[in-house]
């Protein structure tokens, strides 16, 4: 058996999680089963002691989620990982493990839509306070960490302004207030081929696996990285009893599946995203490209020292008011108007009235989310054509 350990991020995205199976299939089989027979009623005692090795139930756990898991720990640098049903089920798993009434969470000023919802009106509601503040800033960080913070939450690059955040000085910031404060980074904009949040000192890590961890827009999935016995916590409590939000053993399936070629998707996301954002940025369309890959994005510093490349999503403003700039939108013809994010496809979409609309005029000011905010997930086309569609959508911007 070779040491996974030591190989190399193309060799354990392949090979991580593959165990013998009894036909000797390459690929790990499906096991699409709600439940696992025992022997015994004793033996099925033994299992649920934990007494003896063995699968239950699969909203505890299923051979073919377990692929998945395996895979998804191997590249993050986690001791496990969970698979959940959506990236929402990963994150609200998570917190619901990490706070009881009372505590209170730090996070990032600009999150995906439904993070700050769950946040902001849901665990509110059950007397959890959520600080906002600008992760840029480490003395706002320092400012609002109180002795009833239990996590601290962010996520870099943010959707949708691309924001950087300086994960090992945030983590350092918090572990020096207090080391058991959890330090959670949703990963899902960067996917681990970019950037390993773990090794920069974080103790949990998130995905929308929905993402560029499956890359192939079929699935709706979420992971939650890190130490086995904070998995195994969520694993027996956030999600078996608090969310419910299991990951199916289909979908676990496609992701182990997608997450074989990670690395050469996330290199021609990348290589395809630093073309069209120095076309953007160059077009008299266009007021402000927010994309890590270039030199003069606030961002581009940090990104360079956590990101191995600065990946496959940017955010543009157009010179336009809000009707104008959608009609342009509605004028490409290779480009899909749709939310999501890490396909194959490039995907457009307006956040003030799709992916953010949960949010009040403040909010979306406060989160820096302009009506004229475009985000754009690169795809796998061809450069060129990309380019070439944004020209002729925007042609009449100028
Ligand atoms: C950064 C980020 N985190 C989490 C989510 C939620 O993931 P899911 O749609 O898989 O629940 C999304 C969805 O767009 C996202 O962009």
């Amino acid at each position: 058996m070779i040491d996974l350990e030591k190989c190399g991020f193309a060799t354990k995205q392949i090979h991580a999680g593959k165990h013998e199976n009894a036909a000797g299939a390459l690929t790990p089989p499906i096991y699409q089963t709600s439940t696992f027979e025992f022997a015994s009623v004793e033996e099925g005692g033994r299992r649920f002691a934990g007494q003896e090795a063995g699968f239950i139930y699969s909203r505890l756990s299923n051979p073919t989620v377990n692929v998945a898991e395996e895979k998804v720990a191997a590249l993050e640098g986690g001791e496990a990982a969970l698979g959940t049903a959506a990236g929402m089920g990963a994150i609200s798993a998570a917190l619901w493990t990490s706070v009881v009434s009372g505590d209170e969470i730090v996070a990032s000023d600009t999150l995906y839509g439904c993070t700050f919802s769950l946040m902001n009106h849901g665990m509110a509601k059950f007397g959890v306070k959520a600080t906002f503040v600008d992760f840029a800033d480490l003395d706002a960080v320092k400012a609002a960490l109180t002795e009833k913070t239990k996590v601290v939450y962010l996520e870099s690059p943010c959707n949708p302004t691309l924001k950087v955040v300086d994960i090992a000085a945030v983590a350092a910031i918090a572990h020096g207030y207090n080391p058991a404060i959890r330090v959670i980074v949703d990963n899902t904009f960067a996917s681990p081929y970019l950037q390993q949040p773990l090794k920069l000192g974080a103790d949990v890590v998130v995905h929308s696996a929905t993402k560029y961890l499956n890359g192939h827009g079929d699935v709706i999935a979420g992971f939650v990285v890190g130490k086995a016995d904070f998995i195994g916590e969520v694993r027996s409590f956030g999600l078996k009893d608090m969310t419910g939000a299991v990951l199916s053993p289909f979908d676990a399936f496609l992701i182990a599946r997608g997450l074989k070629t990670l690395d050469i998707r996330m290199e021609k996301h990348c290589a395809n995203a630093m073309k069209v954002a120095q076309f953007l940025h160059d077009h008299p369309a266009v007021d402000k490209v927010y994309y890590p890959g270039l030199e003069d994005f606030e961002g581009y510093e940090i990104a360079k020292k956590q990101m191995k490349k600065p990946g496959g999503m940017m955010s543009i403003e157009l010179k336009a008011d809000r009707d104008t700039a959608a009609a342009a939108l509605n004028k490409l013809k290779l480009c899909t108007i749709a939310v999501s994010l890490g396909d194959a496809e490039t995907l457009v979409e307006h956040p003030a009235t799709m992916t953010h609309s949960t949010y009040t005029s403040e909010e979306l000011k406060a989160s820096g989310i302009s009506e004229g905010l475009v985000r754009i997930s690169i795809g796998l086309e061809d450069p060129e054509d990309i380019i070439a569609d944004f020209e002729q959508a925007f042609a009449g911007l100028v």
